[in-house]
């Protein structure tokens, strides 16, 4: 079948991994990288994987060779880029968070409803086999009923930035609640489809290195309406760190990364249902692939071709909770109702 041909949206850190990860799968052709202020390697990327350059979206969005977008844009964009190319009648890949709100993700889900198409979503931690591995122990029932989940995922990579760059601007409209739009909101993601409808959030920032305004630390906690308490933290000035442990009646769950998606380190996935023992076993996964097959599954939604794994109402709590992580941390950590 021809190739959905496609324009990624931004061409820094995220950008070039989709570009990469779509150059892997027969399913998709990046033809343009549309940035209005673009890297100095972007020819180099060009040249490597057959790019055209273009700065202004709008005039890609006119193209009517291009099919579809794939926004790799900084957060602030996507929920206008996304409703501009529904407009234009593109497909649309929108990487994480959709937008800062529960409400302009429901904008986003409706314009996609109105388009008769699939939204797609930068999670491809769904489709990394030791997650998978990791969700699919927790729903068997091999801990048990789940009680409680708790996620620590660090990383100092945003450390060396400029003080002006986005990433550590915490206005609501840019990148507030420290790593959270980084890694904690795949995080919020995978709470959701474990545990469902969120109740209510509680949540805290602070700045321990970083110059102020910019957060370093946050914290969140979210009940949900199933009665499962998840927690998860994050701290921007710290080496890389990553464990996901979810907790039953009946035994625990643990899931460690040695090393951030992207660099292909080895996770270990070690589950214990007695006491003293434990099972450990170890996954080597990629973002390369994991990525690709996220592309892949939104392709194929869009073809009507198997179901996307991401619900509409999924996307829409999980942008809740970050309005509620803001609302909260702006109150000094008061409850915020879902
Ligand atoms: N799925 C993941 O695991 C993952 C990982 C990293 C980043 N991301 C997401 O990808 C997005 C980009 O993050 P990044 O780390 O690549 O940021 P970045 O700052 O490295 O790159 C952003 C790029 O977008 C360009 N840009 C600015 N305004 C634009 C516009 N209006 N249209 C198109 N391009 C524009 C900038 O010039 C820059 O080159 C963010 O939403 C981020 O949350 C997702």
């Amino acid at each position: 079948m021809k190739p959905m041909t496609v324009a990624v949206a931004g061409y820094g850190w995220w950008g070039k991994q989709l570009v990469k990860s779509a150059s892997l799968t027969p399913k998709l052709k990046v033809a343009v990288v549309v940035d209005p202020k673009p890297p100095a390697d972007i020819q180099d990327g060009s040249n490597q994987f057959g790019f055209r350059v273009e700065s202004d979206f709008d005039k890609v969005l006119a193209d009517k060779t291009i099919d579809g977008v794939i926004l790799a844009s900084p957060n602030a964009f996507h929920l206008p880029q996304t409703l501009a190319a529904f407009e234009a009648g593109k497909y649309v890949f929108c990487e994480k968070p959709l937008t800062m709100t529960g409400d302009g993700a429901k904008v986003m889900l409706d314009a996609a409803k109105a388009a008769g198409k699939v939204l797609g979503i930068g999670h491809e931690l769904r489709y990394l086999e030791p997650v998978e591995a990791l969700i699919d122990t927790i729903k068997n029932g091999t801990i048990g009923r789940l009680l409680s989940m708790e996620v620590n995922r660090s990383h100092d990579t945003f450390r060396t930035l400029p003080k002006d760059n986005w990433r550590k601007n915490p206005d609501p409209t840019m990148s507030p609640g420290g790593l959270y739009t980084g890694t904690g909101i795949h995080q919020t993601d995978i709470f959701c489809l474990i545990a469902g409808e969120p109740a209510e959030v509680r949540a805290e920032t602070d700045t321990l290195v970083y110059d102020p305004p910019a957060e370093d630390y946050v914290r969140v906690k979210v009940l949900f309406k199933n009665g499962v308490h998840a927690m998860y933290s994050a701290l921007s000035c710290t080496p890389y760190y990553s464990r996901f442990t979810a907790f039953g009646d009946k035994g625990w769950v643990e899931l460690v990364a040695e090393g951030a998606i992207d660099k292909n380190k080895p996770m270990h996935l070690t589950v214990s249902t007695v006491p003293g023992e434990r099972s450990t076993r170890v996954f080597s996964a990629t973002a390369d692939n994991s990525v690709k097959d996220n592309l892949d599954a939104w392709v194929d939604a869009n073809r009507g071709q198997g179901t996307y794994r991401f619900t509409p109402q999924q996307m829409i709590d999980n942008t809740r909770i970050f309005e509620a992580l803001v609302k909260s941390s702006r109150g000094g950590g008061v409850p915020v109702k879902l």
